[in-house]
This record gives structure tokens, C-alpha cells and sequence, in this order.
């Protein structure tokens, strides 16, 4: 189907910068600077800058941040590690595949991990948490970074959404032993195909990471170190996200307008709840503009009928599928926001006008069924 207005438009995107990449490319294929070489270098030194980190090591992707933070950590078979209920997968993937169990926590109305809740789950095998800035909103990381040094436990950070959100001056992504991200083409800094990185203040975690990302050897000594991985960030995707990240500044501050806008344009209608949750201590970049409905359903259906194009994350919760034998586990919040949950287009690529547009079509949701169930209630009394 065509949407009127995309949830996000890589195509409009790379018209909006066309001559910058293109450049990147031709400079990639005509020196063939494919692996390893000076563009990804130069991407890491300006993201560790960006997050205000020593050091940034590019990967193939958010999971292989994750999955490598925890073999960094020193995860193994019987440590657990605390994970929100309500995160994409991949969370709770990196710990099982590192050989670890994660340990569910459920979250608070801001849709991140509810730190009231983290204690009573701390035991004698919790070696880690793992807090999710989720929907481009910081994790309450005060807290966090308290109890992990009363319990001495590692913090990594799951800063996938969250690029460029600070915590009370500070960007996630430089609390823990390593930030984790993800340059999946949704994303704030999205690349064009699958990309992820890891920031650390530790050099030997840095190192580490390096090494892990492809196969363990060291480049200049031949010497094996670990069994690693093949999970390196491309040069091309590299040189592709160099150029992007030298406009994100200016691309958060547009995300913020939009969020405005979207304040604006639907406060006070009775039955919707929007993402705004003041905490003075967070500077949000709305990676994902989540509004919430007990009428969720129809609302993506109308707004489908309308051209609107808008994502649900996640229609069940991860730990519910069968499969993955994590089942049984009861988490209120998390199961709500799963039946209420729905994100509105938020991108660069949109005007002022599409989110007007997008405005007028949840507002005439909304209004359709305040006449309906007005015309039920005069229908019941003349009856
Ligand atoms: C919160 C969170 N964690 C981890 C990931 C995994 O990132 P990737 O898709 O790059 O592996 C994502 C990506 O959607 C994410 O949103």
C-alpha cells in the first residue's frame, strides 16, 4: 500500500543529502575501502565525540552491541541479568546467547524499566542491568547507576533509540561499562542496511571489542586472541553514517518540533495519552512519537484509511511467544502497552503541513466516536 505520509522515508532522506553521500560512496569505491579502514575510524573517533565517550567501535549491528557487551561483561551460564519486559528482543537475546538469563523487570508509564521495581529482583547471581532508553527517552540513569554500585553490579546501556538524549547533562550511551547502538534504517542515525556500534570509557573493553568483532585476531600481529565473531561496521556504512551524523544535531532538533507540534495539535482529547512525562533531569529526541488508546485498534485502522502509515512496538510482548520459553511471567504495564500502544510518522523527510495531516486524522478519530456514542446516548434516552 502507498501511505500519503510514511512512517520514515529513506528515499526522501537521501535526497535531502544526496550530494554528501554520493561523494562518500565515490570516495569508498574508487580508493576500495572496503574493511577496516579510514572512514570507519573517522566515524567512531566523531561518535565517541558525539556521545562524549573515549571510544566507539563499529559493528554489524544493535544486537552484536549488546551480544558483545555481554561476553565483555564476562556473562555466563547461571549470571543473570536485569532487562525490561517491555524492549525489542534482541535485549534479552544478547544475555541468553551470551549464556546468561535475563531477569524481567516491568516498566513505568514512560515506557521505560521501572527502577521501584529493580531491587526485588537483584539476587546473589545478578551480574549486570541493562536499562533501554526507549522511544528516544533516557532511562531514569540516577537510580540505576546507584543501585548497580550498592549491588555491584555492570550497567550497559541498550541506547539503541536513543542517540543524542542526555540524562542530566550527560548522553546515554557514556553510564555504563558500554552503550550500545543500533543504525537499523528507522533509526535517528540510520544507515542504509543493518549497522550498530558500542561507546565506552574503557580501553580494555574497547580493545576487546575490536578484537571480538572480527574473529578474534589481531590485524597487526596475525595473533588470534578470542573465538570472535565476523560482525564488523562496513566502511560504505560507515562513510554513509559519517555523513549523516555531521547533520543529526540539527535532525534532533527537528524531531523536537514535530513532537511540539504533536503536543499541540492533540493535548486534551479525552482517552489519549501522549509521550510527554516532564522530568527535568532528560532531554529527549523522540526517536518514536508513542500515543497511547484503549481504542488502539481502530485508531491504526483509521489512520491507515487515511494514508497515515504508523507502527505498533510490539503487538505482544516479546517474552509471550511460545518459542522462546519465557512464558508465565506477568507484567501489567508492559501487557497494557502492548493492547494501547501506537507511533505516529516522526521523521526528518515530513513537513509541517503532513504533520498537520496526521494531526487532523487522529482529531477526526477521535471526534467520529465522541458523535457516535453522543448519538448512541440520545438514541437510549428516546427510547
Ligand atoms: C531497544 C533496541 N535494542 C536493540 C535493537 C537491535 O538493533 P539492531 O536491529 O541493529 O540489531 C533495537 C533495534 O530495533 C532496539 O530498538
Amino acid at each position: 500500500m502507498t501511505y500519503k505520509i510514511k512512517f520514515v522515508d529513506p528515499g526522501k532522506n537521501y535526497q535531502m543529502i544526496q550530494t554528501e553521500i554520493d561523494a562518500a560512496y565515490r570516495e569508498v569505491m574508487e580508493k576500495g575501502d572496503l574493511i577496516l579502514r579510514g572512514q570507519l575510524k573517522r566515524f567512531e573517533e566523531n561518535l565517541a565525540a558525539f556521545v562524549g565517550t573515549k571510544y566507539a567501535v563499529g559493528l554489524n549491528s544493535g544486537y552484536d552491541a549488546l551480544h558483545i557487551s555481554m561476553i565483555i561483561a564476562g556473562i555466563k551460564p547461571g549470571d543473570e541479568v536485569i532487562v525490561p519486559a517491555h524492549t525489542f528482543l534482541a535485549t534479552a537475546s544478547a544475555v541468553v546467547n551470551a549464556g546468561g538469563t535475563p531477569v524481567l523487570v516491568d516498566v513505568a508509564r514512560d515506557y521505560n524499566i521501572d527502577v521501584s521495581r529493580i531491587e526485588e529482583k537483584i539476587t546473589s547471581r545478578t551480574k549486570a542491568i541493562i536499562p533501554v532508553h526507549l522511544n528516544g527517552r533516557p532511562a531514569d540513569m540516577e537510580k540505576i547507576m546507584a543501585l548497580a554500585k550498592k549491588h555491584k553490579l555492570l550497567v550497559v546501556e541498550d541506547a539503541c533509540q536513543s542517540l543524542g538524549a542526555s540524562f542530566q547533562g550527560k548522553r546515554v550511551g557514556s553510564f555504563g561499562l558500554t552503550g550500545c547502538w543500533s543504525f537499523y534504517p528507522f533509526k535517528i542515525l540510520g544507515g542504509y542496511g543493518d549497522g550498530g556500534a558500542i561507546t565506552t570509557n574503557d580501553p580494555e573493553a574497547a580493545r576487546k571489542a575490536s578484537l571480538l568483532r572480527y574473529n578474534g585476531e589481531d590485524r597487526e600481529t596475525g595473533e588470534y586472541h578470542y573465538h570472535g565473531f565476523t560482525c564488523l561496521l562496513d566502511n560504505l556504512q560507515a562513510a554513509f553514517l559519517e555523513v549523516k551524523l555531521r547533520h543529526l544535531s540539527r535532525w534532533i532538533e527537528r524531531r523536537r518540533a514535530i513532537a511540539a507540534q504533536y503536543l499541540a495539535g492533540l493535548s486534551g482529547i479525552p482517552g489519549l495519552i501522549l509521550p510527554h512525562f516532564a522530568d527535568p533531569r532528560m532531554e529527549e529526541v523522540f526517536q518514536n512519537y508513542v500515543i497511547r488508546t484503549s481504542r488502539r485498534d481502530a485508531l491504526f485502522e483509521h489512520l491507515k484509511a487515511a494514508g497515515v502509515e504508523t507502527l505498533i512496538h510490539w503487538l505482544k510482548p516479546y517474552y509471550a511467544h511460545r518459542a522462546l520459553g519465557m512464558e508465565g511471567q506477568r507484567f501489567p504495564e508492559t501487557e497494557l502497552i502492548s493492547r494501547e500502544v501506537i507511533s505516529l510518522p516522526m521523521n526528518v523527510e515530513i513537513g509541517d503541513e503532513e504533520v498537520d495531516y496526521v494531526i487532523e486524522s487522529v482529531r477526526s478519530f477521535f471526534k467520529l466516536k465522541a458523535e457516535s456514542s453522543k448519538l448512541k446516548n440520545s438514541l437510549k434516552k428516546n427510547t
